[in-house]
């Protein structure tokens, strides 16, 4: 990554102690240090309610680069990044506290504040987005309007949480702020299989042309987190699985699984394939649901032998929560390419391992020759492991060596580490990095999020409709058994994740 002018900016954090700035922001910013990538006039403000000098700040935020960094802590990196993190205490509702920012930003920069570039960074809770917004507005620190400088504002998900409270919070955003200036964060489109995706697709010539229902028998998404909420429970239980990671996350996957090839790279491009997916998919009722959905709650159980408490059981979770920890959902897309291709999407917490992956599943070759010795044979994948241990792996059938013919699956696998080394940027590296740079590729427009939230708005309906029989798998499990039903009527199976040949050469460059 390349210093530029546009990265002399001030960076504002609003909820600048909470987790998420902690554990990813902060880090990312460390790391975009280290390769030299923050311009000499960059400065972050940090945001927040609590009293604190900027040292005591700063000292906490070290902390936190210590802890989760990728890249190694050194002095002279901290010290040129220290040196930019400045510490703004007020409330979100306080007017006054803007006003004080604005001088704030004049006294560290040494120019009017109307002259910065600056970023907007909303890492605060929804409900909080209006106030933010329109204090910005009021206190003449934001204009509307892409010019120079520039004025950026940048929305953690959830972004609403129905389509109504989400078209809502568009509005007023559209107030202040032009959709060019805005930047909606889904980090999984930051990872760096999810971008692959498009060149796995587009530059290669042997998948473009079976990527569709003559070849594909159906596709199937998993994420899948061993974690619980952690310290999130209080969020969680308002959001759930379907809301905190299959409106946005999942349904991102699918789109870049199942889009059409983009006029070109530029952003606005990309996402109109995306969000005509989005209004393809098959649509369906209230009353349909139950026959393309599972949910579920986990109870007690054990995480790598460690026993793990049931979801009612954790900080923040009322003991009656009827909030799902588990999701999966059942799609298909009325075009073309995919007719008749189901896309099967699961996600859920404290399941029995952390995996993000995505499998294309090809049909049954035609039944000559092998025909019997196919029978009882796993069908060719294309494998994309967006995390843990990233990389594509190809699954085809092979002859077991002998006078026989005996055929059994093989997997040939492409590790990203082992060839592109460790220090790929993470999510929020290059997060960050883009929006200073104004590109907005890796975020989602409001056409995608309005689409995703028509189909889910749906899904929270039958499912409020209906209360469920809770907990319904155990912790450290594959998931429910209703997930496993949702498949199985179609004569199909949930493919459980398997560790690539690469893992134990991983596993030893770690160590060293
Ligand atoms: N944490 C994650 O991994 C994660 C992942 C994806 C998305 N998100 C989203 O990111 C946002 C932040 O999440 P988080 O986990 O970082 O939240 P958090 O740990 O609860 O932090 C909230 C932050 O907001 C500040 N704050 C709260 N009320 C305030 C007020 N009235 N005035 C001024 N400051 C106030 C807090 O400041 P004080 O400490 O001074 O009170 C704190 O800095 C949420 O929208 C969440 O959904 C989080």
């Amino acid at each position: 990554m390349q210093q530029s002018n546009h990265n002399a900016c001030i960076l504002v954090i609003f909820g600048a102690t909470g987790d998420l700035t902690s554990r990813k922001l902060m880090p990312a910013l460390y790391d975009l240090e280290f390769k030299n990538a923050l311009h000499g006039h960059f400065r972050v403000i940090g945001f927040a309610r609590r009293k604190k000098t900027n040292e005591e700040y700063r000292k906490e935020i070290f902390d936190s680069i210590k802890k989760f960094s990728k890249m190694k802590v050194k002095n002279d990196v901290w010290e040129r990044l220290r040196d930019k993190i400045h510490y703004h205490q007020s409330e979100f509702r306080d007017f006054d506290g803007y006003m004080r920012l604005d001088r704030f930003i004049e006294k560290i920069s040494g120019q009017k504040s109307k002259n910065c570039n600056k970023v907007f960074y909303l890492a605060a809770s929804s409900e909080f987005f209006e106030v933010i917004v329109d204090n910005l507005k009021k206190a003449g620190l934001a204009f509307k309007g892409s010019r120079e400088p520039y004025h950026r504002v940048v929305f953690e998900k959830p972004f609403g949480n129905n389509l109504k409270s989400a078209a809502k919070l568009n509005d007023i955003i559209g107030k202040s702020f032009d959709e060019e200036q805005i930047f909606r964060i889904d980090h999984y489109l930051a990872k760096e299989l999810v971008q692959n995706l498009l060149v796995l697709r587009f530059a290669n010539s042997m998948f473009e042309p079976l990527w569709n229902y003559k070849y594909i028998d159906h596709v199937q998404i998993t994420v899948a987190e061993d974690l619980g909420v952690e310290k999130r429970g209080s969020y969680y239980d308002k959001a759930g699985a379907l809301h905190d990671v299959m409106q946005n996350h999942m349904l991102q996957l699918a789109s870049l699984v199942a889009m059409e090839l983009p006029v070109s790279l530029n952003a606005a491009d990309i996402k109109e394939e995306k969000v005509k997916v989005l209004r393809s998919i098959e649509p369906f009722s209230v009353k349909e649901v139950h026959n393309i959905t599972a949910r579920g709650q986990y109870g007690e159980g054990k995480i790598s032998g460690k026993k793990a408490a049931a979801y009612k059981d954790e900080e923040g979770v009322g003991k009656k929560s009827y909030t799902e920890t588990f999701a999966a959902l059942k799609l298909k897309i009325d075009n073309l390419r995919w007719t008749g291709v189901p896309f099967y999407l699961r996600t859920g917490k404290r399941l029995r391992e952390r995996v993000a992956e995505i499998y294309v599943v090809f049909k049954q070759s035609t039944p000559v020759l092998f025909h019997e010795h196919l029978k009882n044979s796993e069908l060719n994948m294309l494998i994309v492991r967006i995390q843990p241990e990233e990389g594509i792996s190809l699954q085809f059938n092979a002859k077991v060596p002998g006078a026989k013919i005996l055929i059994e699956p093989v997997r040939m696998d492409f590790c990203h580490e082992c060839k592109f080394g460790p220090n790929t940027p993470e999510a929020y590296e290059r997060l960050l990095n883009d929006v200073m740079l104004g590109d907005s590729t890796l975020f989602t427009s409001w056409g995608e999020v309005e689409n995703s939230w028509k189909l889910i708005d749906t899904i929270t309906k039958a499912w409020q409709g209906k209360k469920p029989k809770f907990p319904n798998y155990e912790a450290g499990s594959c998931g429910p058994r209703e997930a496993d039903a949702l498949i199985e009527k179609d004569g199909r199976k949930w493919i459980e994740p398997q560790k690539p040949s690469y893992s134990v050469l991983l596993e030893n460059n770690h160590k060293k």
